[in-house]
């Protein structure tokens, strides 16, 4: 207000109507003001770089004229004006821009000053509401690329483009905030494309669906799916749905993480049918949640799709029993399955696995049998997962036949147990002695596919110490290093351990050495437990060895005082053996 008053003043001081175009004689006599300068851009049809140069000599004042300041307050005047966005002068406040950079070192080889954030930020929102969209993509990637660095992260400038947005007042609009998102996506930047869409968010500017989508398919692209993830999941909570464009990104992802065809299974286990894409997404985000933890959100936002009939009714129902069991609410589990049968679903095989996994974990082994019998009498078939939690349950449960007969049962209809249930059979099996039944079973799961990890061959060598075979323990080891699994401390502690009860002292040694070369630091435990072991053995020299070690290569290792006092007696009787006075 103040602005525009002092402006007029000027104006009537010259002689000029306040709304006629300065002249350019009239000007050069005057101090180039920022709201001389922008009463002109707002007036002067077209502002060319001479027309601005003729106006706007570099007197020593035009000089002053283009810096910094100068340059942010004409561009908010601008901004703030509800007609500069009209043709034919949309162009003028990007044509000062780069006029002002340049006139600012005329002569000066140096390159021209560069412009400052908030300048740049200013003119993308003038722009933009100009729909001159080309333009404003251009300023902002290169505002992007001068003001952004790994020292400023992406807030600090979305702060600045979003401050320049609300000082345009009543004339903003939101158009340059999206092209933001656009902008990091065309960088490349998933991250922080993700970022400005929650930035602007927060402050009750959803973006586009067209910005949305351009953020996923610059996660999508960069093999960020986890930022793929958070847009897809952002953007259906924020209400702007998904249209093709967004289903066949999302279902790129899932295919590159190689989940496409599990949930595509999962859904079309459920529905009966395979199912469109869309519903095969959105139940693959809603079933990401949940594993995430965000359980309540998940259910909430079932309920939105299946009002948006973007979700079948027994895909949404079946869901929510899921998303209950995953939380162990298994009363609002089986309410809910009630619910879906009262509204004409069926029940179907994955409710019934969700409802048996719950009832597995609860330790109520015998209601989950008694869920499977009820499954096969409506003929729907069991799968990987229901045999899994089965068997977990079961030996969970220390029920050895029956996890056994559900293995075979498993194993016979072609499926391959997830290596997690498979260390619980393991586990249940070693703890009941049966070590080599155990491995035979890790023979038949590895056959038809079964990849075991650290823990499986953990089970093993513990298995194998409580039978005493030292040879099991020590070819599981190598079976071990043969698949490059790397043995950690705890297994060459089991190992070392079993083979010095067995007696197998030197042997046990020798791990000490192995563990030495492949970098694993003993603990003092073990050094301990081999001088004892030798001592018993009578080999006091290798105790004693093993001893000067130990105290060498870490000052908090300390011999127990059982080995330390046996350590001693030995010596005292070997030194009283070998006195020439006794
Ligand atoms: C989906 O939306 C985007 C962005 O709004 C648009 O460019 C695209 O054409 C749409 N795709 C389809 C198939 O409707």
């Amino acid at each position: 207000m103040n602005a525009a008053k002092s402006g007029g003043r000027m104006f009537a001081r010259l002689g000029i109507g306040l709304g006629a175009v300065p002249t350019a004689s009239a000007l050069s006599t005057s101090a180039a003001t920022p709201q001389l300068i922008s009463h002109y851009l707002l007036h002067e049809p077209r502002a060319t770089w001479e027309a601005l140069s003729a106006a706007f000599p570099s007197s020593s004042s035009a000089a002053a004229a283009a810096h910094h300041g100068h340059a942010d307050a004409v561009l908010l005047t601008l901004a703030k004006h509800p007609h500069a966005s009209a043709e034919p002068i949309a162009k003028n406040p990007l044509t000062y821009f780069h006029w002002s950079a340049a006139s600012s070192s005329p002569s000066s080889p140096s390159p021209p000053h560069s412009h400052s954030l908030r300048s740049y930020c200013l003119l993308v929102h003038l722009l933009s509401r100009a729909a001159l969209f080309r333009d404003a993509s251009v300023l902002i990637q290169s505002a992007i690329a001068k003001h952004s660095s790994s020292s400023s992260p992406a807030s600090s400038f979305l702060d600045a483009f979003f401050a320049a947005y609300e000082d345009s007042g009543t004339a903003a609009t939101t158009r340059g905030l999206h092209l933001l998102v656009h902008a990091y996506a065309r960088l490349r930047l998933p991250e922080a494309a993700l970022e400005s869409c929650r930035y602007l968010s927060d402050r009750g500017v959803v973006p586009s669906l067209s910005a949305f989508n351009a953020a996923l398919h610059a996660a999508r692209g960069a093999g960020a799916f986890r930022v793929a993830w958070e847009v897809f999941e952002l953007m259906t909570l924020k209400r702007v749905y998904a249209n093709h464009s967004t289903v066949e990104l999302v279902v790129g992802v899932l295919s590159r993480e190689g989940e496409l065809a599990r949930t595509a299974a999962l859904v079309g286990r459920i529905h009966g049918k395979k199912c469109a894409p869309s519903v095969v997404v959105h139940a693959a985000l809603v079933l990401r949640m949940v594993e995430e933890g965000r359980v309540e959100q998940a259910i909430l936002l079932v309920k939105r799709l299946l009002q948006r009939n973007i979700l079948l009714d027994d895909v949404a129902y079946s869901l929510i029993v899921h998303a209950y069991c995953c939380t162990g609410a298994l009363k609002s589990a089986i309410e809910q399955c009630d619910d879906m049968f009262r509204r004409g679903c069926r029940l179907n095989a994955f409710v019934y696995t969700c409802l048996i996994k719950a009832h597995c974990h609860d330790g109520t082994v015998d209601k989950a049998l008694q869920l499977l019998q009820e499954m096969l009498s409506k003929g729907l078939k069991p799968y990987d997962a229901t045999y899994s939690h089965l068997i977990a349950g079961c030996f969970r449960q220390g029920k050895v036949e029956e996890g056994l007969e559900y293995f075979k049962d498993m194993l016979r209809e072609g499926f391959v147990p997830d290596v997690k249930s498979c260390n619980k059979m393991l586990e249940g099996l070693c703890n009941a002695g049966e070590v080599c039944k155990a491995n035979d079973l890790l023979t038949a799961a590895m056959d038809k596919g079964l990849v075991p990890d650290q823990d499986t061959y953990q089970m093993l060598i513990v298995g194998y110490g409580k039978v005493g075979d030292a040879q099991g323990i020590v070819k599981i080891y190598h079976e071990m290093e043969h698949k490059g699994l790397k043995p950690g401390v705890d297994v060459y502690a089991t190992l070392i351990r079993c083979l010095c009860e067995r007696g197998n002292t030197a042997e046990a040694d020798k791990f000490l050495a192995v563990m030495k070369k492949k970098a694993v630091a003993p603990t003092g435990g073990l050094y301990d437990l081999l001088i004892s072991s030798y001592c018993e053995k009578g080999n006091t020299k290798r105790a004693l060895w093993l001893y000067d070690k130990m105290m060498t290569e870490n000052e908090n290792f300390v011999p127990s005082a059982d080995t330390f006092m046996m350590l001693v007696r030995r010596v005292i009787e070997v030194k009283t053996a070998c006195s020439p006075n006794s």
